[in-house]
């Protein structure tokens, strides 16, 4: 029997969690940098789960001795002891120092300083979070010491069932990796290698033979929906023959500019004088500096070939479309250039006899920084609306209000029905209120003047008139009359974009596979540029920056707007977009391992042969949450003008693939819910089916959609392929590093399950499989519970836990004969996720509803929805009773938890009686303390028999203690309770005895 794979056993989900958190925050050199790609899973997080996937548990009976005896040795040192107290739990749990610990620590441990700050409860930097020698920190991303290591150990567990001894694996394995660095150095010290020759020829042939030897003896790790390509890099960079399929030709391009071109092309290269002449000229000379080129009076040794080549071009590409069309942009009278200018839709007012032009301004400020403030003052003359400049606060409401628009000539409303019908007829005019201008000094505002008006250049055939598809995820243009995408542009853009991306095919004078890269990068280029270029991006007076139309993943309506001057060196100019390519290309080039990329539906069972592949890694679409085809045809739609011609078969549709897209969106299915699910839940059965039969070890498969319908149909589709959940592992990739040492507030989380062929073991009884599930639900509610899992995120987490043991059997019967369906089984998880929430909680069913809700979902807003499901888990109460006692408050769909005032209101009489509920005596008597009054306070506890503390009063505040958000004002009445509460005991049983006096309360040091 085979051993179990690590993550089958254990996995460093909060350190994980946390370098995957701080991922969202690192742009120099990182992925998400080069193109937007949407959801693209964390680097942490994907090498994590890639090498998990590979080793085996080393503590598992079946694990080769030698790659037990590898752990031991090759992480013997005291970097990789285990932790003596685990630094992010209250009690004191020491760690065993064994293998499987050390191999986890190896992946990732926190930091010693934050070891021991988090002991503390103090909060730390997130640079620091992690030890310098875990795997997975950011900064290790090119340390060849702990990459080559995690190598090792990945061919060591790959070849372990070989006779030979740890010694010989060890050895082939630095021998197979010497002969590529050996070759490298020769290859890329050969002069002008660009000219190729014999040399060049034979070095780089044998390059590719030690390079592919080397993946021979690698697992083979494959990503079925690729997207923007995060885990195919961190299989690569974990030396495995990676391979990544995605269905849509823009990810495609992203993925081979991520994961490939940097890997195979990101070379140095020297250079000869005559060579750089010829190359370059002068604007190579320009770029000698910030490239760190050395010149030894012979020739040039240039860092990265692909880096610099990248850079020089694209500017080519700049100059040559600044000479035609640099122009657009008018001077002033001082010859300055606008960086930015600054629109904004208006709109009709709807009053006959006003009819003013209205700017659609939800607020006025253009700067909006500490110590720097200026915005737009109306200057109002009859129905005629202009501005000046003002500094410091502004006080003036926005006219806007969610597209009802209030006239400030004459007070009138527009309602967003009337806005939408002028929108619908072209009624919305574009109006230029402010110009930026970047001196040197920060950026400086002007109100635009004169005519800045701008008539298009560009003739009717050249503009692209392709349709938008409808965007899900909250984006809705189409009510607008937004229905294609050259609407998304102002004119000047229109003309900018277009000059720019007909350029794109004449600026790389030579030709062949390197000239093809290195288009492609002017195609990447064109993009970063464009998705900041249309008129639907936004300016952030926080920083006076601008985002791009995709600061959520969907398309949204938008009332204003900054242009940028594409040409400036300033605030998401081409020059800077440049820089974030660059700055990628030279911080994933240093690997020689590359991934393998094809672009077309998963699912095709003859890509790879009947165990091929060792290992699955993927993250599938998250069922309607991203209308990947739909949005990606911004990019397509100029991708395939500028690039096409490379990649004739990949831009052969007129836009994106979308029929075989494995998404639930309704609007590709007749608008129906049922046949967008069974669409989603066809298309990944036969995906997962056809890994399935290609792979021979693990498939893991991260999933970040919190709904049942979703969950539902992956355990489905998993269960159909013949597969079973073998591990299940919770990881929060959004919480704020700040609240790391200090977990309290709802997360958001995706679920990583390991997966493998199952072995079905026949019937199962409901009642035996409902007791082994409601066992490991409980263990997983209590371990995650510890670790700040809280509301949606904790409950999805158990349905692996659930799935695992259901997915034993063919058929799992109820006692009336009936089958047990996936759905009722997620029903059961998550019920006993909220019963073993409340173990221990006290109190009548309204209390115990409060701290269950408290604890799944914080004082934040959740969805209706959400309730009726709560109590149904059990409790004996009634949704229509929980609003009518002001427990959860509703707004729309939404509701929150009550806080103590907003649950008594203005009602004198609930919590003050012996018979009231709990949580009502206890709100009370937080408000009689929040008044100050604590001869009312006495009385009530009182009354209501509190003087043990052991009470269940006492208890109760002592759980709100633990479990209220830190920034709830409740939990300081809590801890000032607590606090007082000997003095307060004390004196309520005296109560009788002698008066108390009027006292102020002492609040206490919160
Ligand atoms: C959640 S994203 C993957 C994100 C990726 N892990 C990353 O880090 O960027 C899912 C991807 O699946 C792709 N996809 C959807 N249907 C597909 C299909 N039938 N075959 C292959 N890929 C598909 C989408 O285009 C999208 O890129």
């Amino acid at each position: 029997m085979k051993a179990k794979k690590l993550i089958e056993v254990a996995m460093p989900i909060k350190e994980i969690s946390t370098e995957s958190v701080r991922d969202k925050y690192i742009h120099e050199g990182h992925i998400s940098t080069l193109h937007i790609w949407w959801a693209r899973r964390p680097l942490a997080l994907s090498r994590a789960v890639v090498f998990a996937s590979l080793v085996d548990d080393p503590l598992d009976p079946n694990c080769p001795a030698v790659f037990r005896q590898a752990v031991n040795t090759l992480l013997s040192g005291p970097s990789y002891r285990p932790y003596k107290d685990i630094p992010y739990t209250a009690a004191y749990d020491p760690v065993e120092d064994n293998a499987r610990n050390r191999l986890l620590c190896f992946i990732g441990q926190f930091s010693n300083v934050v070891q021991a700050q988090m002991l503390r409860g103090e909060n730390v930097s997130s640079k620091d979070l992690l030890s310098p020698s875990s795997l997975i920190k950011w900064e290790n991303k090119n340390n060849e010491s702990i990459i080559r290591l995690a190598q090792k150990l990945i061919w060591i567990s790959h070849n372990s069932n070989t006779s030979n001894s740890l010694d010989e694996i060890c050895d082939n394995f630095d021998r197979s990796i010497r002969e590529i660095q050996q070759i490298e150095e020769k290859l890329y010290s050969i002069p002008d290698r660009h000219r190729g020759g014999p040399d060049v020829d034979s070095l780089t042939k044998s390059l590719n033979i030690a390079i592919k030897s080397f993946l021979d003896s690698m697992p083979s790790v494959f990503d079925p929906f690729a997207g923007g390509g995060a885990i195919p890099l961190e299989a690569a960079r974990l030396g495995c023959r990676s391979f990544g399929n995605d269905i849509n030709p823009v990810a495609h391009i992203i993925e081979k500019a991520s994961a490939e071109f940097p890997q195979k092309f990101g070379k140095p290269i020297i250079l000869s004088q005559d060579a750089f002449d010829e190359l370059y000229s002068e604007g190579g000379i320009q770029l000698l500096e910030s490239h760190n080129v050395r010149f030894d009076n012979t020739h040039y040794h240039i860092p990265n070939r692909l880096a610099f080549d990248v850079d020089f071009y694209c500017r080519q590409l700049l100059k040559v479309t600044e000479r035609q069309i640099g122009n657009y942009y008018q001077p002033n009278a001082k010859g300055e250039k606008p960086v930015v200018y600054y629109w904004a839709r208006t709109v009709e007012c709807g009053n006959p006899s006003c009819r003013a032009r209205i700017p659609m301004l939800k607020q006025f400020y253009l700067s909006n920084k500490k110590g720097k403030q200026i915005y737009l003052k109306p200057v109002i003359k009859g129905n005629e609306i202009n501005f000046s400049l003002g500094y410091g606060k502004c006080d003036i409401n926005g006219w806007n209000n969610r597209g009802n628009i209030t006239c400030p000539c004459c007070g009138n409303v527009t309602d967003i029905e009337e806005v939408k019908r002028q929108s619908n007829n072209g009624g919305l005019k574009d109006r230029l209120l402010a110009l930026v201008f970047d001196r040197g000094r920060g950026k400086e505002y002007e109100i635009a003047t004169g005519n800045p008006y701008y008539s298009r250049k560009a003739s009717e055939e050249d503009i692209p008139m392709d349709n938008m598809q409808r965007n899900s995820g909250g984006g809705d243009t189409f009510s607008w009359g937004i229905t294609k995408w050259h609407q998304l542009f102002s004119d000047r853009q229109m003309d900018v974009l277009l000059a720019f991306n007909a350029n794109i095919n004449k600026i790389i004078p030579f030709q062949g596979e390197y000239a093809d890269v290195l288009r492609t990068y002017l195609g990447i280029f064109f993009d970063r540029v464009c998705s900041y270029s249309s008129s639907f991006g936004r300016w952030i007076p926080q920083n006076e920056q601008l985002t791009s139309l995709f600061g959520r993943q969907a398309i949204a309506m938008n009332s204003d707007y900054p242009e940028i001057n594409i040409f400036s060196k300033s605030t998401s100019g081409a020059y800077n977009q440049l820089d974030w390519i660059i700055r990628y290309l030279y911080s994933e080039s240093s690997s020689p391992f590359y991934a393998f990329f094809n672009n077309a539906s998963s699912g095709e069972k003859s890509q790879f042969g009947e165990n091929e592949i060792t290992c699955v890694v993927t993250d599938p679409p998250y069922y309607n949450a991203i209308a990947y085809a739909d949005i990606s045809d911004y990019f397509y739609l100029w991708l395939k003008r500028s690039i096409g011609d490379i990649y004739p078969l990949n831009f052969s549709t007129p836009q994106t693939p979308k029929a075989q897209e494995c998404t639930a969106l309704k609007h590709h299915h007749n608008n129906s819910e049922e046949e967008a699910k069974k669409h989603f839940e066809k298309k990944l059965t036969e995906i997962f089916d056809a890994i399935r039969y290609q792979t021979s070890d693990i498939v893991s498969i991260m999933f970040a959609h919190q709904s049942t319908e979703a969950w539902t149909t992956l355990c489905n589709s998993i269960l159909d392929a013949r597969m079973n959940i073998t591990g299940s592992w919770a990881i929060d990739s959004e919480r704020d590093t700040r609240m790391i040492a200090n977990a309290g507030a709802a997360l958001e989380s995706s679920v990583t399950v390991a997966c493998r062929p199952s072995k079905r073991q026949g019937y199962g009884d409901f009642k035996e499989v409902k007791k082994a599930i409601s066992e490991k639900v409980e263990h997983e509610v209590e371990s995650l519970y510890s670790l700040g899992f809280r509301g949606a995120d904790l409950m999805t987490a158990c349905f692996g836990q659930a799935v695992s043991e259901f997915g034993k059997y063919k058929v799992v019967e109820k006692a009336d004969g009936s089958e047990v369906t996936v759905p009722e089984l997620l029903d059961l998880a998550r019920n006993l996720a909220f019963n073993s929430l409340l173990k221990g909680v006290q109190g009548d069913d309204f209390t115990r509803f409060y701290i269950g809700w408290l604890q799944m979902n914080g004082m934040g807003e959740t969805d209706f929805d959400d309730a009726t499901k709560f109590t149904r888990v059990g409790m004996q109460v009634d949704v229509s009773e929980i609003f009518a006692k002001n427990i959860l408050i509703r707004e729309g769909k939404k509701q929150h938890l009550a806080t103590a005032k907003e649950h008594l209101g203005d009602n004198r009489v609930i919590g003050t009686r012996p018979e009231d509920s709990l949580i009502d005596q206890v709100h009370r008597c937080m408000l009689a303390y929040d008044k100050g009054d604590r001869t009312e306070l006495l009385q009530l506890l009182h009354r209501i028999g509190a003087e043990d503390i052991a009470s269940p009063f006492w208890r109760l505040l002592a759980t709100l203690q633990e479990i209220l958000p830190d920034d709830s004002s409740d939990l300081k009445l809590v801890r000032g309770l607590l606090g007082n509460s000997d003095n307060l005991r004390q004196e309520s049983r005296d109560i009788e005895q002698h008066k108390p006096e009027q006292m102020t309360l002492d609040f206490g040091a919160e």
